[in-house]
């Protein structure tokens, strides 16, 4: 509901409200923004500047309340007093002053090919001008979510330059702490919680994408804000290229919060009658800390960001050929991998790099769409078709963005690849193709369509491993010719499943889940690293937008062996996938491998699509009846306390059946103390017990009962876990790294 009474405009949905007021200078102050309030009690968010403030520049020399520098603002000018950080740059001064409004049903549809968030919505939009300019801000109430995002057209009749635009501008009342997402290649979404002080914060990127130094999306919180309690609000931007966003408190106490395209290097000229439209920049608030708060975010990701027809669909399993074939594959070896994997229960064989031209390692071929006639003489459809026999859906891989110097389109075309004016740098042995050009544009479209509708291809993983070096406003329009191909391709498409990656988690955002439902998290695997990178994804992303796969021990980039059930349970929570080389499974980890796969298909849609819940050293997901909890293990202690559960969402009065997820010990783990755990004796590094590790495995402890939901929430004490006496069945004995999977669902049988 949006509410416009006299100066004031109250907007409200559900459980969070936006008041604005107009003041007497057509400035638009931000009153409140946060908990559901009346319009009518608008003045008791007013903040009355008293002074003039001593040396601050002031509207109206007769009103010491006009000092543009004191006032909560929800935009501002630049060199007009004002001298917090700007939202618009124009070289010169910008004053905008209010001119109109409109109240709108629904979203209002971009210009650009920018994506942008689609559902029932309303729209506040206000129009501001100074001479020569006209500014649109847009305020778009969704369920729980508030997006704002500006446009600005030139009305006068001289060329703009435009420096800096951001989305949104918000004066926030009182002091916070910002958390921020950062990291590099396999070191995704570290998090660190700083204060906001009176210097500046930046969470920028500067790669020419969203990047993994910093994820768009951060928080911010009152300090003492806890996973459930207190008052978090949660940003996020609808973009894939270079963002900023800035967090500053002002001698006043207020919080300038902005977010938008970085204005680095970015210049932008307007001709006559030319606009320019920012990414719509996305806003939440929680009274009910971090949890509420990524609650909230989930449920706009899902219901509002990924496309349509991907709401509810259940995805595939994969097995993806990467990990255990990098280029090294045939299109035997790839059926029999994908026979291998069929009969674990993968649904999806995914076939990646190293199908095309002379892509034989990383040095050649990128560019190029002929398939290798000597790994696969049968091409695509041969191999598809044989895929698709054996009761197997077929995806592929392509990094249509990039070219090697080393490839027939680059021999062809050496003015498609972007440049700076200065000797190419090489990145990966790659450049990137300048999708400003429409000549190149047209040449991803026709050969990537092309390839997709050539063989059965129901899936794929659109990759981009080299970041641009082209900067400011040619890095904004390459992502919006990344948006126009990869619209032009998939709309005519829509039941393809598209998962983006890049290098990794390298464009985790909302602006390439607008064209596909889930992103390859990072090239980092190992579990351990996995419940860093994707639980803290989890703060802003639902875990159905997450590629998780079980892949091989010791893991490739940690060297760490990992119990493989860990690195099921992590993967879990998420849409699971395989990515190791099958023949070297033997045999009791095949079985524990179709164990997972079954066990996943039937919680599938919870794991996916249920509530997500942070725990204290796990995770949960739940559909109110279901719910499946896990608890990690980092390295044991010597001397382990007892271990709690305490989960989250349950009905305290309803009764549920709880028990532990059968987990398999190898014999072998226990080395020269296997007298421990078997009567006889064995020598620790003897045929013997090597050969009895391939066959042997005993229980994990399991824990099993029917209890209240008023016991599950207050905590539940676990099974004792190993402690130096032997082996015992009724405790969990899983050493450094393991994990336990609980299964909790609602008993019908009993009464509440
Ligand atoms: C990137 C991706 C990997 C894999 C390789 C193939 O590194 O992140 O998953 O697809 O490229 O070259």
């Amino acid at each position: 509901m949006i509410v416009h009474r006299d100066n004031i405009f109250g907007l409200h949905r559900g459980d969070y409200s936006l008041l604005l007021r107009l003041n007497a200078y057509g400035l638009v102050e931000l009153l409140h923004f946060g908990e559901a309030v009346e319009t009518a009690d608008w003045q008791a968010f007013l903040c009355q500047p008293g002074l003039g403030w001593g040396s601050s520049i002031l509207l109206d020399d007769k009103d010491t309340a006009s000092c543009p520098d004191s006032l909560p603002l929800a935009w501002s000018g630049s060199g007009r007093g004002d001298y917090r950080e700007s939202p618009l740059e124009l070289g010169t001064a910008t004053d905008f002053r209010y001119a109109s409004h409109e109240i709108i049903d629904g979203i209002v549809a971009m210009d650009s090919p920018l994506p942008q968030a689609k559902g029932l919505a309303k729209t506040l939009k206000i129009t501001m001008t100074q001479p020569g300019a006209e500014l649109n801000l847009y305020f778009t109430l969704f369920d729980g979510v508030l997006t704002r995002r500006a446009r600005l057209q030139n009305t006068g009749d001289a060329p703009i330059t435009v420096t800096k635009f951001m989305s949104s501008l918000l004066d926030l009342p009182g002091d916070y702490e910002m958390t921020t997402f950062d990291g590099g290649w396999i070191a995704e979404a570290r998090k660190h919680r700083v204060p906001v002080l009176d210097s500046r914060i930046v969470n920028e990127s500067t790669t020419g994408a969203s990047s993994n130094r910093h994820n768009p999306g951060f928080l911010l919180s009152e300090p003492g804000a806890t996973e459930d309690a207190g008052r978090v609000y949660g940003f996020n931007l609808i973009y894939s290229g270079n963002h900023y966003a800035a967090a500053q408190r002002s001698l006043q106490g207020l919080t300038r919060v902005v977010q938008g395209i970085s204005p680095n290097n970015f210049a932008k000229i307007l001709e006559p009658g030319a606009v320019f439209e920012t990414p719509e920049a996305v806003m939440a608030f929680s009274d009910q800390g971090f949890g509420g708060l990524s609650e909230k975010m989930h449920r706009f990701v899902h219901d509002h960001i990924i496309p349509r027809q991907f709401r509810e669909k259940e995805r595939p399993v994969l097995f993806n050929s990467w990990e255990g074939c990098m280029f090294d594959f045939d299109h035997r070896r790839l059926v029999n991998l994908a026979k291998e994997a069929k009969s674990l229960g993968c649904e999806l064989f995914v076939l990646d790099d190293g199908w095309f031209g002379q892509r034989n390692d990383d040095t050649a071929g990128l560019g190029d769409y002929n398939v290798n006639p000597k790994k696969l003489p049968h091409g695509l459809k041969g191999l598809g078709d044989k895929i698709r026999s054996l009761g197997m859906e077929f995806g592929l891989w392509f990094e249509p963005e990039s070219v090697n110097p080393d490839s027939d389109l680059y021999r062809a075309h050496p003015d498609w690849a972007l440049t700076d004016g200065f000797q190419p740098l090489l990145g990966r042995h790659q450049l990137l193709l300048d999708l400003t050009k429409p000549e190149v544009r047209d040449y991803i479209v026709e050969n990537v369509g092309r390839t997709l509708d050539s063989a059965p291809i129901s899936y794929v993983k659109w990759d981009m491993n080299r970041h641009s070096t082209a900067l400011g406003a040619k890095a904004h329009d390459y992502i919006l010719g990344l948006y126009e191909v990869l619209r032009r391709i998939f709309g005519p498409r829509p039941e393809i499943l598209l998962e983006s990656c890049s290098s990794g988690g390298n464009r985790f955002d909302l602006g390439m889940l607008c064209f596909g439902p889930q992103i390859w998290c990072s090239d980092n695997t190992d579990p351990m690293e996995r419940q860093t990178i994707q639980g803290n994804l989890s703060y802003l992303y639902p875990q159905s937008t997450f590629g998780a796969h079980v892949s091989a021990a010791p893991h490739a980039q940690t060297l760490r062996s990992t119990p493989l059930c860990t690195r099921a349970n992590v993967s879990f929570f998420g849409c699971l996938g395989y990515e190791l080389d099958l023949k070297h499974l033997i045999s009791i980890e095949k079985k524990e491998i179709q164990g997972q796969i079954e066990l996943y298909k039937q919680y599938r849609k919870v794991f996916q699509f249920g509530t997500f819940r942070r725990l204290q050293g796990g995770w949960q997901v739940s559909d109110g009846k279901i719910t499946l909890a896990a608890t990690f293990r980092g390295l044991v202690p010597a001397a382990p306390g007892y271990g709690t559960l305490r989960l989250k969402g349950l009905d305290r009065h309803k009764r549920y059946r709880f028990r532990t997820n059968p987990q398999k010990l190898r014999i072998g783990q226990f080395g020269n103390l296997v007298k421990h755990v078997v009567p006889v004796n064995l020598n620790p590094n003897g045929v013997l017990l090597r050969t009895a590790d391939r066959h042997i495995t005993l229980p994990d402890g399991i824990q099993e009962m029917t209890i209240s939901g008023a016991a599950l929430l207050a905590g539940i004490r676990l099974l004792p876990v190993f402690r130096g006496t032997g082996y015992d069945k009724n405790q969990r004995t899983l050493t450094d790294f393991g994990s336990e999977l609980y299964i909790i669902e609602e008993d019908s049988h009993e009464k509440s």
